[in-house]
């Protein structure tokens, strides 16, 4: 193998730049050549690709963000999208590819892939954490320590005035981010689109719980069932009278920033790993992790199944309120 394309593609998250700088660096000392691929498929389509350097990479493990750029492309959904793609990378001598993204990612070089016979690796780059096959995605952990310090900075302005505030955080239909910042936060209550909501119940229990206490931070996940913050803070005021109620969307703050050690270390390990499985001629494989050691599952596996938290969670919360 001569040349390798590297690319990150739809959510941002902070890791995916350490991952690019492991690829290159790696392909560059096993004598391939790099090309970053901008935009993801977009740039894909457009023939946007550049030969990188060790200094192109050097300096960029600290930053949020992804410096290739990324997109949601729409384009490449279609097979003439695809068609021009693969059109571009041949020409320009592409002869494996490394993705950084999540599973819409993912599906889109599996099916370029099986239509072109390109080979590709993935690594699991997105703050969801909802990828089959991987205990963490890059990105994931800087995003809850974010989280974890916005709800910490919540409890000052919540305990000094009295309220409950409702933190929407991001996760898509994932409940991971939410079930664990609340863990971290020592927040009172969660939400996640995994288990059914109940808002009669949410509220009598905040009732019950706030009895003493100067404040309540009730986590929700974008995705739960019974809507989003504002949806649910609509709906428990009737029965929250009296009770002082604030929603605070924490959104893309969630999704940029320097990434943690985990993620930083998570990122160049598979970064590595990637390159060499592409030389060794493996493909359409995603290289995840589990405990300390990185562990590959077979594409197909990472988008056909779902990645769901574990729910004795919820319940280890419930031990920690007042009865
Ligand atoms: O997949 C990552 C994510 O941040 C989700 O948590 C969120 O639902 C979505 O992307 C937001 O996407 P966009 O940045 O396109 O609005």
């Amino acid at each position: 193998m001569k040349k390798i394309g590297v690319f990150t593609s739809g959510g941002d998250s902070p890791g995916m730049n350490a991952a690019v700088r492991a690829v290159v660096k790696t392909a560059l000392h096993y004598n391939i050549e790099a090309l970053g691929i901008i935009d993801g498929f977009e740039g894909m389509i457009r023939g946007d690709f550049k030969s990188l350097s060790y200094n192109d990479v050097n300096n960029i493990i600290h930053l949020g963000g992804t410096v290739l750029g990324s997109a949601r492309s729409k384009e490449f959904r279609t097979s003439e999208g695809r068609q021009k793609a693969f059109k571009n990378l041949k020409s320009a001598g592409i002869e494996g590819l490394i993705v950084i993204g999540g599973d819409g990612s993912f599906t889109g070089a599996h099916i370029l892939s099986k239509e072109h016979g390109i080979p590709f690796i993935g690594l699991p780059g997105t703050i969801d954490n909802d990828l089959y096959g991987t205990e963490a995605s890059i990105g994931y952990d800087t995003a809850l320590n974010t989280i974890v310090r916005a709800v910490d900075q919540i409890r000052d302005t919540a305990s000094s005035h009295h309220r409950i505030f409702f933190v929407e955080v991001m996760g898509r239909n994932a409940g991971f981010l939410a079930l664990n910042s609340a863990i971290a936060s020592g927040a009172e209550s969660v939400l996640i689109p995994e288990s059914i909501t109940d808002v009669e119940a949410l509220a009598k229990q905040i009732k019950t719980q706030n009895k003493g206490k100067r404040s309540s931070i009730i986590i929700v996940a974008e995705g739960d069932d019974a809507g989003g913050a504002i949806e649910i803070v609509q709906k428990v005021k009737p029965h929250l009278e009296g009770f002082e109620l604030r929603t605070t969307i924490l959104g893309h703050t969630q999704r940029g920033g320097s990434p943690t050690y985990y993620d930083r270390a998570f990122a160049t390990r598979a970064g590595v790993k990637a390159v060499e499985l592409l030389m060794e001629g493996t493909s359409n494989t995603m290289v995840g992790i589990t405990g300390d050691e990185l562990k590959l599952t077979p594409i197909i596996d990472a988008i056909e199944n779902e990645n769901t938290p574990d729910l004795d969670k919820e319940d280890l919360l419930k031990k920690l309120l007042t009865s």
